[in-house]
């Protein structure tokens, strides 16, 4: 078990943001599922359907963050599991993670309303949540899915796409969101690659 110094380099030391999350830390995993169905720190709070926590292991060793719940995960309350989440199983059968490895869980836990993007007050008020879900969750690995997933992780910094880097202590990587492979087939193909040189982080 990680010691509560350990967990607080995640995000860094800003002391009311630091504070939160050490709270919330301390009332594990369970405490910060409860703390997010309870929360109304933003508007989201209001339209959405389902909270959407997270799904897989609970000592991954590769962490995977998306960008926020689309309809299929407001209805059911899970993430990933509408059409992205086709493209995410099929990645995860290609990286040949198995389901003791991984997890994944959202920058945003409220579907934003028609999908837009999440704006960043949004991103803000979620965000002791998301430090604390990687903090008890303690990947090795923290796979990037996107843009927002980088806004979030790493604010101000850009990630050069497939090229890991060390961040808040752990390894960070930058792939393509899986919903960016729908419709751009091609990027499929790139995305094998990004994932090829890099198997040595979790193989
Ligand atoms: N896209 C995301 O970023 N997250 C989900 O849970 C579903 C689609």
């Amino acid at each position: 078990m990680v010691t509560v110094e350990k967990k607080n380099s995640d995000f860094g030391k800003k002391s009311n943001f630091e504070k939160k999350v050490r709270e919330l830390v301390e009332t594990g995993y369970s405490g910060v599922e409860e703390a997010i169905l309870a929360c109304k720190n933003c508007p989201l709070h209001e339209t959405a359907s389902n909270k959407v926590i997270g799904k897989g292991s609970r000592t991954p060793k590769v962490l995977f963050i998306g960008e926020a719940p689309g309809k299929n995960e407001d209805e059911k309350g899970i993430p990933f599991c509408g059409r992205a989440g086709k493209e995410l199983d099929k990645m995860l059968e290609y990286m040949r993670l198995s389901e003791e490895d991984w997890a994944v869980i959202n920058t945003l836990k409220c579907r934003p309303p028609e999908n837009r993007n999440p704006k960043k007050s949004e991103l803000e008020a979620c965000k002791p949540f998301l430090a604390a879900q990687i903090t008890l969750l303690d990947p090795k690995v923290v796979i990037l899915l996107g843009n927002t997933a980088e806004k979030a992780y790493c604010p101000g910094k850009k990630l050069e796409w497939g090229v890991p880097e060390e961040i808040n202590g752990r390894t960070a990587l930058k792939i393509y969101h899986p919903a960016a492979l729908i419709y751009t087939r091609s990027r499929i193909e790139t995305q094998h690659a990004l994932i090829d040189k890099n198997r040595g982080l979790w193989e």
